[in-house]
């Protein structure tokens, strides 16, 4: 029997270079058209594309702009958010429309019954550019409460995106570097019945995790892989400098009637040799 459901693209640390420049090796802008060419050809029905955050490696604006034609060319209607890597005022610059009245990039979409709700967890002091850990302020969360009302008001179960995680995920050099006040979000998300999953990015690799709630039950978690370049799989380690020439991916998201569901799609296959940048 077929199910109908609707569909959303999710890419995240794109971390696009100017031109010229690499990580590890590689091309990140060349992975990110590979990644959402194989993505349109496989998915022309989905509704949105969602970047999650780290957008760019540096935040140069020239980043941004070998970035911005690409995404005026895609068929779908494209929304974007801040990682730590991203810096404010050119990402702004180059996606006009992507930062709300209150200067951040949070967005509200609806897809079939559900609410996206995408936050921008940058740690937004841009007189300290790349502050790398994640940072939701007042105004920030203001804006999540108002929407968590709005989409109950609605009658719409709800789906969070975060760059930035909020629970450890056993890397310790980027568990030091999470959502530095994740118990904001998570008593948000905890006291909501209508929010059924969170999405994020950061970490650069496939995880599943689920973040407890104190008073019973828990939130599931699902954290995507780059398109470019992912954290080896050493547990416990120092340094997040480290990165691995692993198959790119991106994330699928389906909403069906009772069933929340995100798959991961690899798009790139390489010897798997762990390097530096
Ligand atoms: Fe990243």
């Amino acid at each position: 029997m077929e199910e109908n459901f609707d569909k959303a693209l999710i890419f995240t640390d794109l971390h696009i270079m100017p031109e010229g420049e690499t990580i590890i090796g590689l091309d990140p802008l060349a992975r990110f058209q590979e990644g959402l060419a194989h993505a349109l050809l496989r998915h022309p029905d989905a509704q949105h594309v969602i970047l999650l955050g780290d957008l760019t490696h540096s935040g140069a604006p020239e980043a941004y702009a070998r970035l911005a034609p690409v995404l005026v060319d895609c068929p779908i209607p494209v929304t974007v958010t801040m990682g730590n890597h991203d810096l404010r005022a050119p990402l702004g610059a180059a996606f006009p429309g992507a930062l709300n009245a209150d200067g951040f990039a949070q967005t509200a979409l609806d897809l079939g019954p559900l609410r996206l709700l995408i936050l921008d967890t940058h740690d937004y002091d841009d007189q300290a550019p790349l502050a790398h850990d994640g940072w939701l302020c007042d105004t920030r969360l203001a804006w999540l409460d108002t929407e968590l009302a709005r989409a109950a008001g609605d009658g719409r179960d709800v789906v969070v995106f975060a760059h930035h995680p909020p629970c450890p995920v056993g890397f310790w050099a980027m568990d030091a570097i999470g959502l530095a006040n994740s118990g904001a979000l998570l008593t948000r998300l905890h006291g909501a019945p209508h929010v059924r999953h969170l999405i994020c990015g950061h970490i650069h690799r496939t995880i599943h995790a689920s973040a407890a709630n104190p008073k019973g039950g828990a939130l599931p978690v699902s954290i995507l892989k780059s398109p470019c370049h992912q954290i080896p799989m050493i547990l416990g380690q120092g340094t997040f400098a480290d990165s691995v020439d692993e198959p790119g991916a991106y994330g699928i998201l389906l909403a069906m009637k009772d069933t929340v569901v995100v798959h991961t799609e690899d798009f790139a296959l390489s010897d798997g040799a762990v390097q530096t940048y």
